[in-house]
C-alpha cells in the first residue's frame, strides 16, 4: 500500500487497538491531503469527549467547523444524528420535535438495535457530498466492526423501511472503489495477532469496503551498523575492567541491547503483516523522542504529516 492511496482515497474509516495512534493518524492523514489543496472532514463519532481539540485547539461540534486551511472538523453524535435524520424521513419539523420530545418514541428508538449506527453512518454518507475526503475516527477495533457491519445485517433482516433504504445507500458507499478501513498497529506480536484478525474480520463481515490497510505506528528504526551490533554484543558477555564505572557501563549496554531488540520486535512486525496480508503496509516512526520534545501531540501530529508529505512527493516523482 502507498500513501498515495490513502490521500486519494474518499472515505477512510480509521480504527485499531485503543490507544495505538488512531487520531493522531487519521489527523495526519487529514492535513497531509488538506495541503494537497482537497476539502478534507475528520469526523469523530459520538465522542462524549471529542479528541480533535487537542489537536487542533477549540471545541468539535456537530456542525463542521475549519480546523485549517481545507481541513474541517466535526463530532457526529447520536442525537443531532437522529434529528437530521428523521427531518429526512419524516420532513415535518413540528412532527420530529415531538418525536424528539416523545419520551416513549425516544426510549424506542435508543432501544432499537442498529438504528444508532444506521443513523450515524448515514449522516456520515450524506457529508460526502460536500467534501472531497471523509476520515472517520473510528473507535477501537470490537466497537468500530459493530458499527461497520450493521448496514449488511439491516438488508438481512429487512425487507423494506427507512432503515432499510438507508442502509442500502450506506453500503452503496462503503462499496465505492476508493473507500477504505485503515488499521492502526504496534510493532508488538499481540497488536499484530489483533491486527491480522481484525483484519479478518473486516473482509469477512464488511465485504462491500474493498481496500484495508495498515500503518504500523511507533517503529523503532534500525540505529546500529553491523560492526556495531557486533561490538554490542561481544561487550554484552564481557566484565567491565574498570569497577568503579561498571555500573555505568552496564547500564548504557543493557540501554543499547533494549533499542536492540526494539528494532528487531519492529522488523519481526512489518515482516509478518507485510507477508500476512500480500502488501506492504506503512510504517511510522516513534515521534518527538528527540532535542527536548515539549509539542506533545500537536507536534506528533505534524511529523506524522511532514512524512506522509515526503513519501508522498516521493511516490509522485
Ligand atoms: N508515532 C508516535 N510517536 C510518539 N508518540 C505517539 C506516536 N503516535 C501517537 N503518539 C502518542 O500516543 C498517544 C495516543 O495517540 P492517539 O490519541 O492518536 O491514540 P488513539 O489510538 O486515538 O487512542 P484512543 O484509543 O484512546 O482513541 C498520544 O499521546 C500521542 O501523542
Ligand atoms: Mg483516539
Amino acid at each position: 500500500m502507498k500513501i498515495r492511496d490513502i490521500i486519494h482515497s474518499r472515505l477512510i474509516f480509521v480504527s485499531g487497538k485503543g490507544g495505538v495512534g488512531k487520531t493522531c493518524v487519521a489527523s495526519a492523514i487529514g492535513k497531509t491531503s488538506a495541503q494537497t489543496g482537497k476539502k478534507v472532514l475528520l469526523v469523530e463519532v459520538d465522542n462524549f469527549h471529542a479528541s480533535f481539540p487537542a489537536i487542533f485547539g477549540g471545541d468539535m461540534s456537530y456542525t463542521p467547523r475549519e480546523l485549517e486551511s481545507n481541513l474541517y472538523g466535526c463530532n457526529i453524535t447520536w442525537m443531532k444524528a437522529l434529528e437530521d435524520w428523521l427531518v429526512g424521513t419524516v420532513r415535518v419539523r413540528t412532527i420530529v420535535q415531538m418525536i424528539l420530545k416523545n419520551r416513549v418514541a425516544m426510549l424506542f428508538l435508543n432501544a432499537t438495535p442498529g438504528a444508532r449506527e444506521i443513523v450515524i453512518l448515514s449522516k456520515i454518507a450524506d457529508l460526502l457530498d460536500d467534501y472531497d475526503q471523509v476520515i472517520v475516527d473510528l473507535p477501537a477495533s470490537g466497537h468500530a466492526l459493530g458499527i461497520l457491519r450493521v448496514p449488511g445485517t439491516a438488508i438481512e433482516l429487512m425487507r423494506s423501511g427507512p432503515i432499510y433504504e438507508r442502509a442500502k445507500q450506506i453500503l452503496r458507499v462503503f462499496s465505492h472503489p476508493r473507500a477504505m478501513v485503515l488499521l492502526c498497529a504496534l510493532p508488538e506480536e499481540m497488536v499484530v495477532n489483533e491486527t491480522l484478525e481484525f483484519a479478518q474480520k473486516i473482509k469477512q463481515d464488511v465485504p462491500q469496503i474493498q481496500n484495508l490497510g495498515v500503518v504500523i505506528n511507533r517503529v523503532s528504526v534500525p540505529s546500529f551498523n553491523e560492526a556495531e551490533a557486533t561490538l554490542l554484543s561481544r561487550l554484552s558477555t564481557t566484565e567491565p575492567i574498570d569497577s568503579s564505572t561498571s555500573i555505568e557501563v552496564r547500564n548504557m549496554i543493557d540501554s543499547a541491547i533494549w533499542d536492540q531488540s526494539l528494532e528487531e520486535a519492529s522488523a519481526r512486525s512489518i515482516d509478518r503483516l507485510n507477508d500476512e496480508l500480500g502488501y506492504d503496509v506503512l510504517t511510522l516512526p516513534k515521534l518527538g523522542l528527540l532535542g527536548g520534545f515539549g509539542g506533545g501531540t500537536p507536534k506528533v501530529v505534524q511529523q506524522m504529516s511532514t512524512i506522509f508529505t515526503r513519501t508522498f512527493r516521493m511516490e509522485q516523482s
